[in-house]
């Protein structure tokens, strides 16, 4: 009893040095899985854009942003290297933080040993397995999910072809052939098919929806579709047009989310109030389909970003917040802060320890069991405490426990 009072005093003055607010959080408390956000060995060597990515309040999930791509990991054939991708796979695990791996198979940031190898089909085929193996095996139980196939359509809806090694050179079955690559070589991770411009109903998302009818004739496994989220200000439109999007394709029984979100307008001319609102618009739409897991910005700060001469993301290139953050959090909804979520925290919290510790089921519990990679605990968690069989309920800090 002594040692349990005195943990939780220990506890009371953690909690009172951090607010149990943001964006994650936020997402959390809305029901989802995630916010995120994508990462780089950039930012991880710069420790002030550092500190915002490792708030586990703001951003529960990373996806690396280009440091798992093919290049990156298999750049010359055979050789698998893994060294800067593993770097930012620690500091998720460190904080707790979901991973979205990604991409397996993409047409862009394919090293030229595939490129203008001029292999034939069957060792083409063999060459993508081998990649997917090796990779997806490296990180097996570490991915929430994997985005295997990138890109893989052209604005029409039509199978992209010129400009894709893997279209001109295997045709459309590369798809399937990739996602049941992905399942045997991790069978717990969410495969998902990734590609931009599907944001709104019209040629590409419907084009999107018959890949995923596609894949699933081949008898490949097929679980979610992510919708980039490239977005500009002032042309996102209504949340409603998200919304009946996004229920074409979990209508087809997939999740989806939105991975790689950002939000242009000109760093020279900027509208960060219309930029605010479109981000809001984007979480509200999220908020509305239950099928809608989590929405993963594509960095954070304007410092760096992937787009010229633009503006897009909630941090400024100072690291000070912009409108945008705080219409996140408000579309998200109400967190539940204030002084009695202190108390429910470091309730979570004992009870969460005495579950890793293989104790006995917490009475919260109810009798549910969370999914593999579930949420199990956590501040402001009102869900199931304990896993579904054979996984266990792994606490990674106050705010978050998941089924592991
Ligand atoms: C390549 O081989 C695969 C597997 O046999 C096949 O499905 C596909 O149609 C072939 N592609 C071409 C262009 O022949």
């Amino acid at each position: 009893m002594v040692g349990l009072l005195s943990s939780l005093f220990a506890c009371l003055t953690a909690a009172s040095l951090v607010s149990a607010d943001g964006l994650n959080a936020r997402a959390v408390a809305a029901g989802k899985k995630y916010f995120g956000t994508a990462i780089s060995t950039t930012i991880l060597n710069d420790a002030s854009a550092n500190a915002i990515g490792k708030n586990f309040q703001d951003f529960g999930q990373y996806t690396c942003e280009n440091e798992m791509k093919f290049d990156a990991t298999e750049p010359s054939r055979g050789s698998f290297s893994y060294g800067n991708a593993d770097k930012i796979v620690a500091q998720a695990q460190a904080n707790g933080q979901i991973l979205r791996c990604h991409a397996l198979v993409w047409h862009s940031q394919v090293p030229s040993w595939v490129t203008s190898g001029g292999f034939n089909n069957a060792t083409l085929i063999s060459i993508m397995q081998n990649h997917i193996a090796n990779v997806v095996g490296h990180y097996k139980g570490k991915c929430y999910a994997w985005d295997v196939v990138n890109e893989a359509l052209n604005e029409d809806g039509s199978y992209r072809s010129s400009g894709s090694v893997w279209g001109s050179t295997i045709g459309p079955a590369f798809i399937p052939i990739a996602f049941a690559a992905a399942a045997a070589a991790d069978p717990g991770a969410k495969l998902y098919y990734n590609d931009y411009n599907c944001d709104k109903a019209g040629a590409k998302a419907t084009g999107a929806q018959n890949l995923i009818k596609m894949v699933k004739s081949y008898g490949a496994p097929i679980h979610g579709f992510g919708m980039q989220g490239h977005m500009t200000t002032g042309q996102v439109g209504s949340a409603s047009a998200l919304v009946s999007n996004m229920q074409g394709f979990t209508a087809l029984g997939v999740e989806v989310a939105y991975t790689e979100l950002d939000m242009a307008t000109p760093s020279s001319n900027p509208n960060f109030n219309q930029q605010a609102t479109d981000y809001a618009t984007v979480v509200s739409a999220c908020k509305q389909v239950a099928g809608c897991v989590g929405i993963t910005i594509w960095g954070f700060t304007d410092r760096y970003t992937w787009i010229s001469n633009s503006a897009p993301l909630p941090w400024d290139t100072n690291f000070q917040k912009k409108a945008a953050y705080a219409s996140i959090l408000n579309a998200w909804g109400s967190a539940g802060t204030g002084s009695s979520t202190t108390t429910a925290t470091m309730t979570t919290t004992i009870v969460t320890s005495s579950t890793t510790s293989a104790g006995p089921a917490p009475s919260g519990g109810g009798g549910c069991a969370a999914a593999h990679w579930a949420q199990c605990g956590g501040t402001g968690y009102t869900g199931c405490t304990t896993c579904a069989s054979p996984y266990t309920c792994q606490y990674s800090n106050a705010w978050y426990s998941q089924c592991l």
